[in-house]
């Protein structure tokens, strides 16, 4: 039966949702995108500590995604649009705590977390134009990294998902995989200082 569910409503999907909640919740508060003060000069160190998290794990990630949801070019092209050389962008500090991928089920559970927040970077991207004048191509790239095929690259990867084992055990390791990318994500901007104070 559970081949004929849409994908928006798989079981997996409706875990790694309930499972993340909170930690989107947490990180979403914490992140500055729409604190007072937040200018150019904030976002740029954003975006580095962004680069510093996501261009390890998308290496790590390697042959379980397809190399068309690659992200880390149009995230280098907004660093060098903010004024950041390549020798800068190089030199940036690597995130070494990321979440541990070891097989598909693993894989994916980090990939929904990447993969979802381009659905969130629709709304940052909006919000970086409103507040800083930044846009697609100087500086807000990578948060609408598919443009107008945002929709479908989400459909297509919840189709993915609908095809996964569903054995608990590894839709569990799933749901464990997306809590620890949230996890890891925001400890590393902890520690990069970028997160908002309190
Ligand atoms: C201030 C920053 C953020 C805002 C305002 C935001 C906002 C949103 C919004 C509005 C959605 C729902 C979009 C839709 O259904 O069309 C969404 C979904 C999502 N976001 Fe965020 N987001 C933020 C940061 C993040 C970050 C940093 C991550 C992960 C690294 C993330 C991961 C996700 C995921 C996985 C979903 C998909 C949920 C689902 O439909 O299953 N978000 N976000």
């Amino acid at each position: 039966m559970s081949a004929t569910l849409p994908s928006s409503s798989s079981p997996l999907l409706l875990a790694l949702r309930e499972g993340t909640r909170e930690c989107h919740k947490a990180l979403e508060a914490r992140l500055p995108f729409f604190a007072t003060g937040f200018d150019t000069a904030a976002y740029s160190r954003l975006l580095q500590a962004y680069y510093g998290f996501h261009a390890p794990l998308e290496v790590r990630l390697g042959q379980y995604q397809e190399a068309k949801r690659a992200k880390i070019p149009a995230l280098t092209l907004d660093l060098l649009a903010l004024d950041l050389s390549t020798a800068e962008i190089d030199a940036l500090p690597l995130c070494q705590a990321l979440p541990t991928i070891n097989d598909e089920a693993s894989a994916l559970g980090v990939m929904y977390v990447l993969e979802g927040s381009t659905l969130g970077g629709q709304v940052l991207k909006r919000a970086m134009a409103e507040r800083l004048g930044l846009g697609p191509g100087n500086g807000t790239g990578f948060f609408d990294v598919y443009g107008a095929l945002t929709g479908h690259y989400w459909r297509s990867f919840l189709d993915r998902l609908g095809r996964a084992p569903s054995a608990a055990a590894s839709q569990a390791a799933t749901v464990q995989a997306a809590i620890a990318t949230f996890q890891c994500f925001e400890r590393w901007l902890g520690r990069r200082g970028v997160l908002n104070q309190g």
